[in-house]
């Protein structure tokens, strides 16, 4: 038989030994896949709390917002800080909390009846800001005015120049929360009551706090005894 190879067999080739790849190439991959319907759910145990102090802590942690009018000893604050955002890596000046790119952009300003501090975790030190009692201003709910500590994480955007504002949020948002999951949990650990606030005049409260344009207040977080 005479077989004219022309230009339409050489395509009909060509498709075949695509198809022929194409086959070969996924075939590995189908060895782990199931169909949807044939996938069996797994049965999950119960948290099993015995001998681990985490589970223990996580299955108290709340928000609550009514607060004693105790104030914090300083080492229940230095705890407290530590476990927030502290050093926990000095070889590396990593912390407790993760950052994305490890930016470490948020600043946790501490206010108290004394007034309002800076937390420097390399030096183990609450800097002065302002010598005034800012509590109240630090949200829109009244109870904020009797924590014995508000917190406000402020996120700085010059560590973070090279980012579309909306990745600067989005980081600024997250890393926020992480920390302020360690500050429940501390709190648990200690008795202490908090709640974290999105509910906060921002504009006032950068004003008071003298910010520059380039931090952005992200949240607050309540802390304090409970009331008796
Ligand atoms: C991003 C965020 C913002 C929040 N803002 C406020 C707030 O402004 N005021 C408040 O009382 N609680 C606030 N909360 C606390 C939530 O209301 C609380 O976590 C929620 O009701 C669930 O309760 P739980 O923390 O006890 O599980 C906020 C929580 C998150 C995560």
């Amino acid at each position: 038989m005479n077989m004219k190879i022309n230009r339409k067999n050489i395509l009909q080739v060509a498709v075949v030994a695509f198809i022929l790849i194409f086959l070969i190439a996924i075939l590995p991959m189908t060895k782990n896949m199931v169909l949807a319907e044939e996938q069996k759910p797994i049965k999950l145990s119960k948290p099993q709390m015995d001998g681990n102090p985490l589970l223990q802590l996580l299955a108290k942690r709340s928000s609550s917002r009514s607060f004693s009018s105790d104030t914090l000893p300083v080492n229940v604050l230095s705890n407290m800080l530590w476990a927030a955002f502290g050093i926990n890596r000095p070889e590396s000046d990593k912390r407790t909390a993760p950052s994305a790119k490890n930016l470490q952009e948020i600043d946790i300003y501490v206010t108290t009846a004394m007034g309002l501090y800076l937390y420097d975790a390399r030096s183990d030190l609450l800097k002065p800001i302002l010598g005034q009692d800012v509590r109240g201003l630090t949200g829109t709910q009244a109870f904020v005015k009797d924590a014995a500590v508000n917190l406000i994480y402020v996120a700085d955007y010059s560590k973070m120049s090279s980012l579309s504002d909306e990745v600067k949020l989005m980081y600024a948002a997250a890393d926020t929360g992480f920390i302020s999951e360690n500050v429940y949990l501390y709190c648990v650990s200690e008795g202490l009551s908090t709640v974290v606030r999105a509910g906060i005049d921002r504009q006032a409260l950068a004003k008071v706090m003298g910010l520059r344009p380039d931090q952005r207040i992200i949240l607050a977080q309540s802390v304090g005894y409970p009331v008796k």
